[in-house]
């Protein structure tokens, strides 16, 4: 089967900026709160940092990983900016040196005729705002505005799409809630507080700099990672009311308030004597959150499986079937569901871009040099089946992102999971297509997949 895709689908891949740039004090660059938990005994397996990563802020390295954009036919590539290289300590002037950087990637993209996609937070929060109290803190909204405004004011006629906020749900629940990623904080007081400040920033900015507010050339958008959650019993009405709950604080806690102007009313519900009745909230802020976006970002990488446990608790429950090296189920018809869920229930006629779709497997340099990796074939092709499928059923979808160009830090794993179309070898920095690579590079050159069946 041949399965096409609408003339000028935006056939992208991502990274951001942590990690991959390396170069963590380069050119006057503040420490960002990554930095600093990294740097924290016990928080990444082995030990690992982004202090080098794969050494993509080095000149000649960037124009080699944009010369295998080329290569690769891609149309669009999504990458972040470091907010502690724009304002090392997160106020006051741009730091032109850290600004230059993003600047050449955004003009190298353009001379190679890829359109760039801006992210504007992909979790690196200066490590100065962390300690005036980061996203606990109604500040730090202003300090992201004013951050916003100076890549805005140097790029906004070159870059045609931004993302306000990368995953505020891992920053919510991971960063703010559980400690395992930066800053390292616990509970849901916290989660809750930094969940309305993330979305407070990205309606903020929506208003001040997207599409309506400045004549339509710059397109701003939140990025999300829907995820279905499922009853680990679909029998059990138990399981189904816990996983309800779970759909509400990953998924509903930032459509809701973003394409509805309100929380939803479990979730306030069950947090309103922990947060004093979500006190966080001012009257206007709904509104500002409720901004009309430009477009919505969605990552998608695997279903969630939930039982009721004692005590009012929720259990995550193993994944059934085929799963990759991190353990996540491989499930493409959750994809499917997640795109056309968004769009019946939130979105619309908006359009969507899937920012992030991928899978980490045991990838290796064979004998003769090459990174077979099967396996991620396999998983794209199924996926971008489904994405077919969306589009073929109404999904307005503008764009699909592989997760990710290179192989980088993941974050609390370190470097043991590999998403890459294209495999690092770390201590060398050399680069080697995958097999991935080239069928991607197939399916982007026909604008088609070739599918069995
Ligand atoms: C997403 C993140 C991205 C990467 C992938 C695997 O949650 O946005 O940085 O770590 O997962």
């Amino acid at each position: 089967m041949h399965l096409s895709f609408p003339a000028g689908f935006l056939w992208g891949a991502a990274t951001s900026g942590y990690q991959i740039e390396g170069a963590a004090d380069a050119d006057g660059k503040g420490p960002s709160i990554w930095d600093r938990f990294t740097h924290t005994p016990g928080t990444i397996l082995h030990g690992d940092t982004g202090d080098h990563a794969c050494n993509a802020y080095d000149p000649a390295r960037l124009s080699a990983d944009l010369d295998l954009m080329v290569e690769l036919g891609l149309k669009a590539y999504i990458f972040s900016a470091q907010w502690p290289r724009i304002q090392p300590d997160g106020r006051g002037p741009a730091n032109a040196r850290g600004l230059d950087y993003y600047r050449r990637v955004v003009d190298g993209l353009h001379e190679r005729g890829i359109v760039p996609i801006l992210t504007i937070y992909h979790w690196e929060l200066p490590q100065a705002l962390q300690e005036k109290g980061g996203w606990l803190e109604r500040d730090t909204v202003e300090r992201f505005v004013a951050y916003a405004g100076i890549l805005h004011g140097a790029l906004g006629e070159q870059v045609p799409y931004w993302i306000t906020q990368n995953e505020p749900h891992t920053s919510t629940w991971e960063g703010h809630g559980g400690g395992r990623h930066a800053p390292g904080l616990r509970g849901e007081r916290n989660a809750l507080t930094a969940a309305h400040h993330l979305l407070l920033s990205h309606g903020r900015v929506v208003r001040e700099f997207g599409a309506a507010a400045t004549g339509g050339k710059a397109h701003y958008g939140a990025v999300l990672a829907i995820t279905p959650v499922r009853a680990a019993d679909p029998a059990s009405a138990a399981d189904r009311a816990a996983a309800h709950r779970v759909d509400g604080e990953q998924n509903r806690l930032f459509l809701d308030p973003i394409f509805r102007g309100e929380y939803p009313e479990d979730i306030r519900a069950r947090y309103r004597t922990l947060t004093d009745d979500f006190a966080f909230v001012r009257p206007e802020d709904l509104a500002i959150i409720h901004t009309p976006s430009d477009f919505l970002g969605i990552n998608y990488y695997t279903p969630t499986r939930i039982a009721a446990g004692p005590d009012d608790r929720v259990l995550l429950r193993g994944p059934l079937g085929p799963r990759t090296a991190m353990d996540w189920a491989i499930d493409p018809a959750g994809f499917h569901e997640v795109l056309t869920r968004v769009r019946q229930e939130y979105t619309g006629q908006l359009p969507l871009i899937v920012t992030e779709n991928g899978a980490s497997f045991r990838d290796y340099l064979d004998p003769e040099g090459r990174c077979r990796d099967t396996e991620r074939v396999d998983f794209l092709r199924d996926h971008l089946r489904e994405a077919q499928r969306a589009l073929a059923d109404g999904v307005p979808l503008a764009g699909y992102c592989v997760w990710s160009l290179l192989d980088n830090f993941e974050w609390d794993s370190g470097y043991r999971e590999r998403f890459g179309l294209v495999y690092v070898d770390y201590a060398t920095q050399r680069r080697v297509p995958k097999e991935s690579f080239a069928w991607y590079q197939g399916v982007i050159r026909a604008n088609a997949l070739e599918v069995g069946g």
